[in-house]
């Protein structure tokens, strides 16, 4: 795979092709133009390492990338960029630092190897003049690495909590909803590609630790090892203790906390299941979706909810580390901004403004109308003749003397169909105040 651009292309091995690494592959060849675009630098997978060269699998790649040995990958001085995407901490940690000794950038989503190796692979990478990118280390999809990097530098954290294990919240939630076998629900989480090859390191709290260690990292500079946390996992929960839960109004997550207290210097970091009362958001982060709360000193509280694993929302982490080490590389003097006008999109088509027939969504319709007969009938005749379908209708006695408030909900319409029937319904001697339109969003995902 190589992308079109004006500057020699710079080359990435991936070392790794399971969930991770085929869906970079994957999602990297299908962006490969409008990404060119946006860098002016090519980049090309030139080596792709697995253990079992034989073995068959879901993403194509062609027979001469792939190969057996992950160090031949990473120590080859044509190679620039090294992708730990293997797991483990055995051979993932000698690949990383070899590729470091050697001055290469190094993106990993391996958050076991940074948790009991982070100080040496980031001083290796100093050492070295390389770099290290992490950002599908910690909550999948979701971009927090960079938030806590980049975006609130300007703080000082003293509580970040939060669901960080796609694999255990994925198992909760199906055990609240479905009351399903705990067994039964993690080999599907296995199926989906969302639980780690050992899936102790999920189910026993060890993973969400990984994780934790490395948020504690970034916003306090220390590295707190396992030992010096309470982790405790889910697999002693019961379908009662879920019930029981939901009976007081809350629900079970597994959350890590890490606490920092400035007057004292003391960092608290733990894993637990948790009571977390219904009201907040992430009683309500579901399924593999993961939800980080960050309290900063100056920003206040923030939070992020996104897909937390899986081959699809990880390969986007992945490609942002990528990009930035393709735009680091390339000597780019700022952060990617895109050309407005030759931004190319995937399809090949470029950017338009939709007219307003094609923008399609739902509406809530107030309308202060005579409450006299016939009436309904008039407003429903409106509606009918602009092609918008009622919904839903209620009638409520209104303050105004004579008058009732008419509440309707539309189905699927587009915005100039419900603008001139707005139009049309202002002009009815029926209704006799402006007419409330407000868009519905009801977004599938
Ligand atoms: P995976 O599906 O088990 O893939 C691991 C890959 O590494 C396989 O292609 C395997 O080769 C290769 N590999 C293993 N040992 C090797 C060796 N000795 N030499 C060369 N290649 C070797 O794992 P994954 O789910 O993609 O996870 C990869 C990493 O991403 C892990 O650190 C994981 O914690 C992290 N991560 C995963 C997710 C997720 O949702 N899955 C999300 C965030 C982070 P074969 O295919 O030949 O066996
Ligand atoms: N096994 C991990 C999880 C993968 O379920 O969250 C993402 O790090």
């Amino acid at each position: 795979m190589k992308n079109k651009a004006t500057k020699p292309a710079i080359r990435i091995g991936l070392c790794g092709f399971g969930v991770v690494g085929q869906g970079v592959y994957k999602h990297l060849g299908q962006r490969s133009a409008e990404l060119a675009s946006r860098l002016a630098t090519a980049f090309e997978i030139c080596a792709v390492a697995v253990r079992d060269t034989e073995k068959k699998r879901e993403v194509d790649v062609p027979a001469g990338l792939i190969s057996g040995d992950a160090m031949a990958v990473a120590t080859d001085p044509t190679i620039q960029v090294v992708c730990e995407l293997m797991g483990g901490t055995t051979l993932a940690r000698e690949v990383v630092l070899a590729a470091l000794a050697r001055g290469k950038i190094v993106v990993t989503a391996n958050k076991a190897l940074l948790c009991e190796h982070g100080a040496e692979v980031f001083a290796a990478a100093r050492k070295g003049g390389g770099h290290v990118f992490f950002e599908a280390s910690v909550a999948g999809g979701i971009p927090i690495i960079k938030a806590l990097r980049e975006g609130l530098v300007a703080n000082r954290f003293r509580r970040i909590y939060g669901i960080l294990n796609g694999t255990c919240n994925y198992i909760l939630t199906r055990m609240e909803r479905e009351g399903a076998s705990y067994d039964e629900i993690l080999a599907d989480a296995k199926r989906l590609g969302y639980a780690e090859a050992d899936e102790s390191l999920d189910v026993d709290g060890w993973d969400t630790a990984h994780k934790a260690a490395i948020l504690a990292f970034l916003a306090h500079g220390r590295w707190v090892k396992t030992d010096e946390m309470r982790v405790e996992g889910i697999r002693r929960l019961t379908q009662s203790d879920i019930t029981f839960a939901r009976t007081f109004d809350y629900r079970i997550k597994l959350l890590a906390v890490i606490d920092r207290n400035f007057e004292t210097g003391d960092l608290a970091v733990s894993v637990q299941p948790t009571l977390v009362p219904n009201r907040l958001v992430l009683a309500n982060v579901n399924e593999v979706y993961n939800g980080v709360c960050v309290v900063g000193d100056v920003v206040g509280t923030t939070l992020y909810i996104g897909r937390g694993a899986g081959q699809d929302a990880t390969a986007s982490a992945v490609i942002s580390d990528i990009v930035d080490a393709v735009t680091l590389l390339s000597g780019a003097r700022g952060p990617l901004i895109p050309d407005e006008a030759p931004s190319i999109v995937a399809g090949g088509r470029g950017v338009k403004i939709a007219s307003p027939r094609t923008v399609l969504g739902r509406y809530y319709l107030r309308l202060t109308v005579r409450d006299q007969p016939g009436v309904l009938a008039q407003v429903a005749n409106v509606m009918a003749g602009n092609h918008v379908s009622i919904a839903s209708v209620l009638q409520r006695e209104s303050a105004v003397e004579r008058a009732a408030s008419l509440i309707l909900t539309t189905h699927d319409t587009n915005e100039k169909a419900i603008q001139q029937t707005v139009l049309g319904l202002k002009s009815s001697p029926s209704v006799i105040d402006e007419p409330v339109l407000l868009p519905i969003a009801d977004f599938a995902d």
